[in-house]
């Protein structure tokens, strides 16, 4: 199977966002061209990525509050409702909360 990248945006067009994590009570900022995976793992906080194009699912995460840009192509509309792929998915607001 051949993995391709995510077609949107690069990250000359991506602003920062400010990432919650509801259960741990942090916020991270998220800095264009980073993904929410890195600045969680930067963060200690333990989040499993394997292919880091939105194709495998590992790194699916619950999301609370905020309006997730979805890039994967793993996640069915409905599920994307409730979940996001943090390994490539932006905000489309200043933040995203995530249940972590
Ligand atoms: S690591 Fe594969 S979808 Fe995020």
């Amino acid at each position: 199977m051949q993995l391709t990248a995510p077609t949107a945006s690069s990250s000359a067009t991506e602003h920062a966002f400010e990432l919650v994590l509801a259960r741990s009570q942090m916020r991270l900022p998220v800095e264009p061209g980073e993904s929410i995976a890195d600045v969680l793992q930067l963060a200690g906080i333990a989040i499993d990525t394997l292919c880091e194009q939105g194709v495998c699912g590992t790194c699916v995460t619950r999301w609370l509050a905020g309006a997730p840009e979805h890039r994967d192509s793993c996640l069915s509309a409905e599920e994307q409702r409730t979940h996001v792929a943090v390994c490539c998915a932006r905000s489309h607001g200043p933040s995203l909360t995530l249940d972590l």
